[in-house]
C-alpha cells in the first residue's frame, strides 16, 4: 500500500517537473536541434545564377531576399540643359546575391556571376499622412549589371527588363559595349560597379 502511494507520489513529482522546467527543457532542445539541422545555415545557400535562354538573360528572381546595398533618389548622369523636359525621378534600389556579397566582403572583389539588380521604384508624396518629403510608392522594374567572365569579353553585361511603356520584360539581351559598360567602366570605384553610391558595400570593405 505505502508503496503504491509512494509510486503515485514519485509520478505526480514527476509529472511537476515535466510541467515546469522539463518542458522548457525538451522544447528547447527542439528548437536548437531544429534551427541547427535546419533550412541550412546561412552560409551555405548556393548563389542564384543566371539564367539564359536564347542568348537572352531571363529576368532574375527573388532578389528581394538579397543583400540591400543602397538607394538612390533620382540620380542623372547628365547636365540638365533646360532642352528637354527632365526625365521624372525615381528611386534605385540596389540589390547584390548575399553570396557574392560575402565574397566581396572577404576578398573586395566580384565573384564570377555576380549580379546587381537595380530595381527602378516611383516615388510617391501626399499620401495618407505624409505632408512632406518622397516615399516609395510602386516598382517599375529592373535593370541588371551581370558578371560572366566565360561569356562576355568585357566580364559585366548590362540588360534592361523594362520594356517600352513600362512593360515587364521577361528576357533581355546585353546592351552593346558603349551603352552602359563604357560608363561603367570609366566612372564606377570598383570594377564597374558604383560602390561610391552603395555604402553597404563600401563600408563592408572600408572595416577590413
Ligand atoms: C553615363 C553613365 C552611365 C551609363 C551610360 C549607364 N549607367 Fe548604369 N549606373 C550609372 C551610375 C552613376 C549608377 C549608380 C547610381 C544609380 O544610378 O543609382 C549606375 C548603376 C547601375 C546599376 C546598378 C549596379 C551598378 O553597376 O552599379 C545597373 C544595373 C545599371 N546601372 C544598369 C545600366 C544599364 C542597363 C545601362 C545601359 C542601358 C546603364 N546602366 C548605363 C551610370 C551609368
Amino acid at each position: 500500500m505505502t508503496n503504491t502511494i509512494y509510486k503515485h507520489l514519485r509520478f505526480a513529482s514527476m509529472l511537476r517537473l515535466y510541467n515546469g522546467g522539463m518542458r522548457k527543457a525538451i522544447w528547447s532542445v527542439i528548437l536548437c536541434a531544429t534551427i541547427f539541422l535546419g533550412p541550412g545555415p546561412l552560409g551555405s545557400e548556393t548563389m542564384s545564377t543566371p539564367r539564359y535562354q536564347e542568348g537572352q538573360l531571363l529576368r532574375p528572381e527573388g532578389y528581394r531576399e538579397w543583400m540591400f546595398v543602397g538607394a538612390n533618389y533620382g540620380m542623372g548622369y547628365t547636365e540638365p540643359d533646360g532642352t528637354k523636359a527632365a526625365k521624372p525621378a525615381t528611386f534605385h534600389n540596389i540589390y547584390i546575391q548575399r553570396e557574392a556579397f560575402r565574397q566581396y566582403k572577404e576578398t573586395g572583389k566580384f565573384p564570377d556571376k555576380t549580379m546587381l539588380v537595380m530595381e527602378v521604384v516611383r516615388p510617391g508624396t501626399n499620401a495618407s499622412i505624409n505632408r512632406q518629403g518622397m516615399f516609395q510608392d510602386n516598382a517599375i522594374g529592373i535593370e541588371v549589371a551581370l558578371k560572366d567572365e566565360a561569356r562576355f569579353p568585357e566580364k559585366w553585361a548590362y540588360f534592361n527588363f523594362i520594356g517600352a511603356g513600362g512593360k515587364i520584360l521577361s528576357e533581355a539581351k546585353p546592351f552593346p559595349k558603349d551603352a552602359c559598360w563604357k560608363c561603367h567602366n570609366e566612372h564606377a570605384a570598383v570594377d564597374n560597379v558604383f560602390l561610391q553610391f552603395y555604402p553597404v558595400l563600401r563600408e563592408a570593405r572600408a572595416k577590413k
